[in-house]
């Protein structure tokens, strides 16, 4: 391969040779000892230069080497060799490198490539370092790409502060990172706290249903039993109620509940309970 720089000079040169001493030779000639040579068009090299019986003679270009241009050079160029390809090299054209997705170029042709190491929240910082044939070398580090008290919110792709949970006066359960912003404790547990207060309510509800039933069933049993007078334990709490006859509701308010008789072994104790 022609270094880039010494391709330069032997353009440089010829540039000043045709302008110069070559003027009387053809666009695509060049001056050699006094005779002008015809130029290897692109994609060929000099196999014979000019003589004093023969023109040029050219050859195509080696596999894995081109020329772009017209030139009186015995060789090709070397195609550029890659990792990844972009552009195959043709006689005429050289290989262009690229990069897969997630992979860096290690260089200013590309023909190596490294793998971005970076996570999200951080950012790529690329030094160059030029070495020789002025092929650029990249070095790449990974940086925060936001600072200490914030972090990458990915979805907006923009830096936010976090949120300082001591300046609201609330506890801190997570710090945050690069990636997530902080989370306080909250003072009342939002969603268990509602569906706490809903299973109180719901409780009460059934509770006080079921209350109301069973009341309801013990008033109309007692107040059946008042109303036919066949019970030999009924025992009248007042005798001014028949003084003062009471309305269905009045009188079932002032009655005696009855427990069941507690027999054993044959013998009855019977409880009685006045209740108003
Ligand atoms: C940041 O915190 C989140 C949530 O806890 C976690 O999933 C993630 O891996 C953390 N990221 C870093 C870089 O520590």
């Amino acid at each position: 391969m022609i270094p880039l720089s010494s391709s330069l000079v032997l353009i440089c040169v010829w540039t000043i040779w045709t302008s110069g001493y070559a003027a009387d030779c053809g666009e695509r000639q060049h001056k050699v000892n006094g005779r002008c040579c015809d130029l290897c068009p692109p994609g060929e090299k000099v196999k014979h230069f000019c003589s004093e019986h023969q023109q040029t003679v050219c050859v195509p270009c080696e596999k894995g080497s081109f020329s772009d241009q017209h030139h009186i050079l015995g060789i090709c160029e070397d195609c550029q060799s890659c990792q990844e390809y972009a552009q195959k090299c043709t006689l005429t054209t050289n290989a262009k490198c690229s990069r897969r997705p997630g992979f860096l170029c290690s260089n200013s042709v590309c023909s190596r490539c490294e793998e971005n190491k970076c996570v999200q929240g951080e950012k790529v910082n690329r030094t160059a370092k030029t070495k020789s044939k002025g092929l650029i070398e990249y070095l790449y580090q990974c940086e925060p790409l936001c600072l200490d008290t914030e972090y990458f919110d990915a979805k907006v792709n923009i830096c936010r502060p976090r949120t300082q949970c001591s300046l609201v006066g609330l506890p801190e359960r997570f710090p945050g990172n690069k990636t997530h912003n902080s989370v306080c404790e909250q003072e009342r547990p939002e969603i268990a706290g509602d569906s706490m207060y809903v299973l109180l309510g719901v409780g009460f509800i059934l509770l006080s249903l079921t209350l109301l039933i069973l009341l309801s069933y013990v008033c109309i049993k007692k107040f059946k039993k008042l109303k036919g007078g066949k019970s030999t334990d009924f025992v009248p709490v007042s005798t001014k109620t028949s003084d003062f006859p009471l309305s269905k509701e009045e009188s079932s308010l002032s009655f005696i509940i009855q427990d069941e008789s507690k027999c054993s072994d044959g013998f009855c104790v019977s409880h009685t309970e006045v209740t108003t």
